[in-house]
This record gives structure tokens, C-alpha cells and sequence, in this order.
């Protein structure tokens, strides 16, 4: 987590969403300085094959390696599963970004690594393809590929492969998931400054209607709420979690360049918009918050903004359904 992970986070930034360099100097004057988290002593550190040692490794079977970048291909461009498994405007690099290798934007290969693993978001534990699985759910809106098909199948072999050379259940990871800004949202974290830090470090990308953009039918900004986001069961609706993320990787090509008070308004403004519902839902939003509160304490779902209680509606977006049939609970009873 040095210089090197710094200069490559912000290149990485430009690179990653194709987007010209201009975008982003009409953003900022000044680069601004980049502090990202230093790993800490004693941290487990792995550097992610890139996509050339994919396909230049003397190791891997023809048709291993053609396997894995199909899986890569579905990472980075996962709107090819629209309207079969994804029924929102995201792609998994959106929230996992340089191709999920990147520290602290929640790389992909510790899942590889530490999985099966209990989780408390379902409570029993899980496999990669069910972690997978529950990206698919809440995150892209949608439902996951079945477990074992040639889709599950190329995307298991990528973040695998990620993984390559790694410690195998070994938990203390430096860079996994977003780093984190303490779980507490700090008093005094309000909209008034949220929609301000918004309008002048984000709107510009992601819309002032948070919808985000397109461009020849394809997303280049992806959307922070309404139909197109992420649904109200994603870990990014975490108010903790979205304000790691966005103070290490937002605005894009300037990470750390908020204050963490800043990310949290930030955070919190976004995460108080309306989204898809919950796969959870059980008819009554302040309910399911109760039934899920584990998840839901660190979420705006089920309380009220202006009067109205988020998340209290039937609109699943562009989803025909609630909830995934393979969003089931595991027991080995
Ligand atoms: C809207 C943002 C978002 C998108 C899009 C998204 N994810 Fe995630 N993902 C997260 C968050 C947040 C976490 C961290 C877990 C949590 O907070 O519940 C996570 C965790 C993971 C993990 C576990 C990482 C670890 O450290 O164990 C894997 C694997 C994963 N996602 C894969 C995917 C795949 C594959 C896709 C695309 C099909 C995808 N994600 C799309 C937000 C996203
Ligand atoms: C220069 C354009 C740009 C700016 C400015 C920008 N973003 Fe983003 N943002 C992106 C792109 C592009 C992605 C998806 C990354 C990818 O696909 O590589 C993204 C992804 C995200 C995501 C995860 C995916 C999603 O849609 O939920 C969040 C959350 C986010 N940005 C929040 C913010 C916040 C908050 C700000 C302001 C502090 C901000 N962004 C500023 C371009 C931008």
C-alpha cells in the first residue's frame, strides 16, 4: 500500500472507466493529494495476477485460460447478463473496481481464499458461488447464474485464479473490502451538506437525478439510486460501507481526496434515496429493517426521510420478481 498502489489507483481510476482525461480535469484543477490506508503490520499482502498473466501463464491449460476470461469478461462487462441475471445498470467493476484487484475497492480474490466461510448477512456458510450469488441478488438487482453452469462456472474460475499464489484461509488481509471509516455514523452526518458535497463532487458523473449516464446504450456512469442502483439489501446501502468506498475511490481518479466527514454526508445523502426493494421484504419496510437489523442498523431502509419511510413500496425495478429462488437458507441440520 504505497506509492505504487496510489499512482496505480488513480491511473487505474482513468484507465478502468474509459473515460477521457479531460472529464476529469474539467473536475479539478489540482490532482489533489491521494492518501489511501497503509497497510498495517502484520497484514496478509497479495498482488492479483493482471490480465497478462492470464494470458501469458506457461501453466494454464488452453481452454483453463479461455475459461477465466470469459469469467473476466463477465467481471467487466456484466450487462451482457441483462435481463437474465442483472436488471440494473451495473457491471461487478462498478463497486470492484481495476478489475477487482484493487486494495481497499473491495478486491475479489480474498472470497477465493477464505470462502467457505460463515457470513452473518444469511446467517450459515457459504460457498464463492453463493457470495458470488449474493452480489448477483442485491448489488446487480438480479438473480444469480445457477451454481455449477458455464456462466457461475467462468466467473468462480476468474476470482480463483485472482487468488493465485495466495494464503488460503488466512483472514487478515490488508486492502480487503473498502477500509473502513469506524461503523458509527458520526453526529451531525446530515443531507443539507450530503446534497452539497454532491453537487460539486459528483453530479457531474453520476447526474444531478443520481441516475448516472449512457452513452450509445452503454452505462458509463453507473447510477447511485433510483430503478438502475443497486437494491435495498446491497452492501453498499451500509452507510458505513458507501463512505469507505467513496473516500478511497471517489470522485473517480481522485481517491481520498474528501474528508471522511465529507464521505460520510456524502454516503449517507445517496443511501437516503429510493431504490429497488429489498429481496428480503416482507410486505412492511419497518418490519424487514427490524427482521434484518443486523444488516439494517447501518441502513436508512424503513426509517423516515421527509415524512415518507424508505424502502415502503413494491418497485423491484426492472426485475420481474422479489426474490431469487437461490436466495435460500443452507442448513446442515
Ligand atoms: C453496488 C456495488 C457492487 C457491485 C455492482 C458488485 N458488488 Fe460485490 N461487493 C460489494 C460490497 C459492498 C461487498 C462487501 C460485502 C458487504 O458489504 O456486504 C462485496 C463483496 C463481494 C465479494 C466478497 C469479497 C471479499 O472480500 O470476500 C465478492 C467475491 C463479490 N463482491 C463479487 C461480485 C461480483 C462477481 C459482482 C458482479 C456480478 C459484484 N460483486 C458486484 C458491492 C458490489
Ligand atoms: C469523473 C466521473 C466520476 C465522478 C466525479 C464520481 N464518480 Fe463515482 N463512479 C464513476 C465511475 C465510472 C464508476 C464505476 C467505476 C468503474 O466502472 O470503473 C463510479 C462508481 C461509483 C460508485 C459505485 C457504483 C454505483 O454506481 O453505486 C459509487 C457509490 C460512487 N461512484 C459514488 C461517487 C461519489 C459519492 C462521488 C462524489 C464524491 C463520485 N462517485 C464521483 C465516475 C465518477
Amino acid at each position: 500500500m504505497t506509492s505504487v498502489n496510489k499512482v496505480t489507483r488513480v491511473l487505474a481510476g482513468l484507465w478502468i472507466a474509459g473515460i477521457s482525461a479531460t472529464v476529469v480535469a474539467a473536475q479539478t484543477q489540482q490532482p489533489g493529494e491521494v492518501t489511501l490506508p497503509e497497510a498495517q503490520a502484520g497484514q496478509y499482502q497479495h498482488q492479483a495476477p493482471r490480465l497478462q498473466d492470464i494470458e501469458t501463464d506457461p501453466d494454464l491449460h488452453p481452454e483453463l485460460r479461455r475459461v477465466i476470461l470469459k469469467g473476466r469478461d463477465l467481471f467487466m462487462n456484466t450487462q451482457q447478463l441483462r435481463g437474465e441475471y442483472v436488471f440494473n445498470d451495473m457491471t461487478c467493476k462498478s463497486c470492484h473496481m481495476g478489475e477487482g484487484r484493487m486494495a481497499w475497492s473491495g478486491p475479489v480474490w480474498p472470497a477465493a481464499t477464505t470462502l467457505p466461510d460463515y457470513r452473518g448477512k444469511n446467517g450459515h456458510v457459504n460457498s464463492l458461488e453463493e457470495r458470488i450469488a449474493g452480489c448477483f441478488s442485491y448489488s446487480m438487482n438480479g438473480k444469480a447464474p445457477e451454481y455449477g453452469s458455464d456462466t457461475m462456472l467462468a466467473l468462480v474460475a476468474y476470482h480463483q485464479y485472482m487468488a493465485k499464489g495466495a494464503k488460503v484461509y488466512e483472514s487478515n488481509i490488508a486492502g480487503r473490502g473498502f477500509a473502513s471509516l469506524g461503523k458509527t455514523i458520526p453526529e451531525g452526518t446530515n443531507d443539507a451538506r450530503g446534497k452539497q458535497v454532491y453537487e460539486a463532487n459528483c453530479a457531474v458523473c453520476h447526474g444531478s437525478d443520481g441516475a448516472g449516464k449512457t452513452a450509445d446504450g452503454q452505462v458509463v456512469f453507473p447510477p447511485l439510486w433510483g430503478d438502475g442502483s443497486y437494491n435495498w439489501g446491497a452492501g453498499m446501502t451500509r452507510v458505513f460501507t458507501a463512505a469507505a468506498f467513496i473516500k478511497n475511490n471517489m470522485p473517480l481518479g481522485q481517491p481520498g481526496r474528501l474528508t471522511d466527514q465529507e464521505a460520510w454526508d456524502v454516503a449517507y445523502y445517496i443511501n437516503g434515496h429510493e431504490r429497488p426493494q429489498d429481496p428480503r421484504y416482507t410486505g412492511d419496510a419497518k418490519a424487514t429493517r427490524e427482521q434484518f437489523l443486523n444488516f439494517h442498523k447501518a441502513t436508512r431502509y424503513g426509517t423516515e426521510v421527509d415524512g415518507v419511510v424508505l424502502g415502503q413500496h413494491d418497485n423491484t425495478g426492472e426485475k420481474p420478481f422479489l426474490k431469487p429462488a437461490n436466495l435460500k437458507p443452507r442448513t446442515f441440520e
